[in-house]
């Protein structure tokens, strides 16, 4: 509780103030996750019922409009069924709800695309929100978003995004405080952890960290898991965000308030997990 009335401090004042910037995370709301599983059981006849979902996303627009971040990011897996013109539908309305002043950028998740093997149609996710990446630059802040997936399923285009990626932070100043955001958590809690199903693969997650130590990258923050995690690697943060709604582990549906800041003597980037539902 503390530690949300120091960042609620350090939020308020956020609005004035070009020494901080004030970011939430919203991970995997992926619409039509409940009614997949429940689908699933032993003689179910699938039904299409967002509602589970959509009462989480509503809590969390409706707590968002009080706290007033000035960026939210979705990183990923905003409906289940990529081809699933309802659950986009659903979303799109669920966005309505949230604050109209907060700059909101979208990544995509693996629901959000077609995957067949080492290639990535990112057609569903960029035909309704443009770009799969984003650099977001205010004052000594640098924000950027990446598409994960085709690092995860080795798409042919991932060579011409880590260039992007690698021009893009060479470009920013030394002193910005930077951030990365994507779909995949690089790793779950140690960078020389066994491959899993779940994060980026072991031969590739070095390059990307030493790229994001060498360029003062502070944390990388990913979601997919359905439950929170968290390592580091040469002292940038690998944090994992556990859905804003179905979960996988013993977490309550949360986002991640995220806090920038460059005043002097405190950390660089603080967060923390607001839960949404009671
Ligand atoms: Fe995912």
């Amino acid at each position: 509780m503390k530690q949300l009335l120091l960042l609620c401090t350090i939020l308020a004042a956020a609005s004035c103030s070009p020494k901080t910037f004030s970011i939430v995370q919203i991970a995997d709301a992926q619409l039509g996750f409940d009614a997949a599983v429940k689908g699933q059981e032993p003689g179910a006849i699938y039904v299409n019922d967002l509602t589970y979902e959509k009462e989480c996303f509503e809590r969390a627009a409706e707590s968002l409009r009080g706290l007033k971040p000035e960026m939210i990011v979705f990183t990923g897996d905003q409906i289940h069924r990529p081809l699933d013109q309802e659950q986009w539908d659903a979303f799109s309305e669920l966005l309505t709800l949230l604050p109209d002043n907060a700059i909101v950028k979208h990544l995509p998740g693996n629901h959000d695309v077609l995957i067949s093997e080492g290639k990535v149609d990112n057609t569903p996710f960029t035909s309704r929100f443009g770009e799969d990446r984003f650099v977001y630059r205010k004052g000594r802040f640098c924000i950027i978003g990446i598409n994960s997936s085709l690092i995860k399923h080795d798409d042919p285009c991932e060579d011409e995004q880590y260039e992007w990626l690698k021009k893009t932070l060479e470009k920013t100043d030394s002193n910005c405080v930077k951030v990365i955001f994507c779909h995949h958590p690089f790793f779950v809690s140690d960078i020389d952890e066994e491959d899993g199903h779940v994060a980026i693969a072991k031969d590739k997650r070095k390059k990307y960290f030493d790229l994001f130590a060498d360029s003062g990258v502070s944390a990388v923050y990913a979601g997919h898991l359905h439950h929170n995690a968290e390592g580091e690697y040469k002292r940038v943060k690998m944090a994992t965000t556990t859905s804003v709604a179905y979960q996988l582990g013993e977490e309550k549906p949360s986002y991640r308030l995220i806090v920038l800041t460059r005043r002097r003597g405190e950390s660089p980037v603080q967060d923390l997990m607001v839960p949404v539902l009671k």
